[in-house]
């Protein structure tokens, strides 16, 4: 059965002190909420992981928001999938769409990240969405189908087995505008749908595909309703602690 997951993604906000004081309200407001196959998880700035991996014991797996596609080497100022596991991290977000947009990350690059991010047992969060423009000129099917095939269809059966997806449209994140119960669930059912072409029914019934943009404690229940919704990629709401708490405790209402 398909893990159930609420990952919030704190970008590039949180000092250090602000960060422990933010995660220990989280951990503290819902150590006795996660059931079953439902998983909380942080992805935090590189230089809270250590702490956070923690502190947040069992109530909360914690997550980096980028790794380098190489193990290690000559790359000032970049971190490896291997320091990231090394303090006790299980998520790495891959592909997120300001990655894509702001530091160009293609398809082929993000397809090495996912690579080196399983062989350091590390699960990939691959983000995955289309822009306002391609919504709106229709293509979305085509552009989704595009990053599937490029970045994370290339990975073998078992490996693509050990991925989690996330699909956000680019003109729902951090705008506002959430897409529609009915609009998510357009796309997470193609999204399933592909997966079991490439790789056959039973690997797409057992893949985990968030949802995130502007998802908050109002509208995340009726997403997460949704058949091929398993949870939710979580950004601006993550950094409130009432609000992270109550989408995860979406879960068992
Ligand atoms: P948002 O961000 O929830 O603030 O829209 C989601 C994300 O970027 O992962």
């Amino acid at each position: 059965m398909r893990k159930k997951i609420v990952a919030g993604n704190w970008k590039m906000n949180l000092d250090y002190a602000e960060g422990v004081s933010l995660f220990s309200e989280i951990v503290n407001m819902i150590r006795d909420e996660q059931k079953g196959t439902q998983v909380a998880v942080i992805c935090a700035p590189y230089i809270h992981l250590n702490s956070l991996a923690k502190l947040g014991g069992t109530t909360v797996k914690i997550g980096a928001q980028n790794c380098h596609q190489n193990e290690s080497g000559a790359f000032t100022g970049e971190i490896s999938a291997k320091m990231i596991q090394s303090v006790g991290c299980e998520y790495v977000i891959i592909g997120h769409s300001e990655r894509r947009q702001y530091f160009a990350e293609s398809d082929a690059l993000l397809l090495e990240k996912t690579n080196i991010a399983l062989k350091n047992n590390l699960t990939p969060i691959f983000c995955i969405g289309e822009t306002l423009d391609e919504r709106n000129n229709g293509s979305y099917f085509d552009v989704i189908k595009s990053q599937l095939t490029h970045g994370v269809f290339a990975l073998s059966a078992a490996d693509f087995a050990k991925v989690v997806l996330a699909y956000e449209p680019v003109w729902a994140i951090g705008t506002g505008l959430t897409a529609s119960s009915a609009q998510a669930q357009e796309v997470h059912a193609f999204i399933r749908n592909e997966i079991a072409v490439q790789y056959g029914a039973e690997v797409a019934e057992n893949t985990s595909i968030l949802y995130g943009g502007s998802c908050n404690p109002k509208n995340a229940a009726e997403l997460f309703a949704q058949n091929d919704i398993d949870g939710g990629l979580i950004g601006g709401a993550s950094l409130k602690s009432r609000d992270f708490a109550d989408i995860v405790k979406t879960f068992n209402s």
